[in-house]
């Protein structure tokens, strides 16, 4: 049975695919990943993709003249790749409705805390831990959401806490929380959505 075609878009360091890539062949058996598109051509996480032999596209947001015009580039990439699954990695371009409601329950989102807090329009990478440490929590963690319109809104997929400690910066806290959380919850999200994927796929193919 044909595994699900997984594009994964970052915009960074890219440690989140580093994870889902490592993941392939072990907790990640139902999907592989077949493209990775940033929206920032400096992005690390290019380099392992190229590393890992895995197609890499740059597709800089600011070289479009609008979110539409870039969003039409990135549906060729994904539909040229015939991707069925598509994951954000640490993706900070907002995806339009347009978008979103092509792919419904097909994308998935890790954020850094556990939805509903630290989250939404503006929390993101370091400043989710920042309001975190702020607010005084003792514990936070991440979470893995469907994506819809709304920024961190769609539907909650796994979820996963981790302890605050005394003494934790916002970098320190952000790395306990990729270890503990994030790095185990996206190749487990991706697995669980692939199956899926597959599973309707032979029962399609059984009635067509
Ligand atoms: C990760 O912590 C991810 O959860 C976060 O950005 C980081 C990307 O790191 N995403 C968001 O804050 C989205 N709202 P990575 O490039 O090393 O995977």
């Amino acid at each position: 049975m044909s595994a699900a075609r997984i594009a994964v878009l970052v915009s960074g360091g890219g440690t989140n695919l580093q994870a889902l890539l490592d993941a392939q062949g072990k907790a990640l058996q139902s999907g592989r990943i077949v493209l990775v598109v940033s929206d920032n051509e400096n992005a690390y996480a290019l380099r392992r993709a190229e590393a890992a032999n895995v197609p890499a596209r740059a597709l800089a947001r600011k070289g479009f003249p609008s979110q539409e015009a870039f969003e039409a580039a990135l549906r060729a990439e994904l539909d040229a790749a015939k991707a069925d699954l598509i994951v954000l990695a640490g993706f900070l371009t907002i995806l339009s409705q347009d978008f979103t409601a092509r792919w419904p329950r097909r994308i998935l989102n890790i954020h850094p805390s556990l939805i509903p807090a630290f989250c939404g329009k503006g929390f993101y990478g370091l400043h989710v831990h920042e309001a975190a440490l702020a607010r005084g929590v003792k514990v936070t963690g991440a979470t893995v959401h469907f994506v819809n319109e709304i920024p961190d809104g769609g539907e909650i997929v796994l979820q996963k806490a981790v302890d605050v400690l005394p003494g934790d910066t916002p970098e320190l806290l952000q790395r306990r929380v990729m270890e503990q959380a994030e790095w185990l919850l996206l190749p487990q999200a991706a697995e669980l959505v692939s199956q899926t994927i597959v599973k309707e796929r032979a029962t399609n193919d059984r009635f067509s």
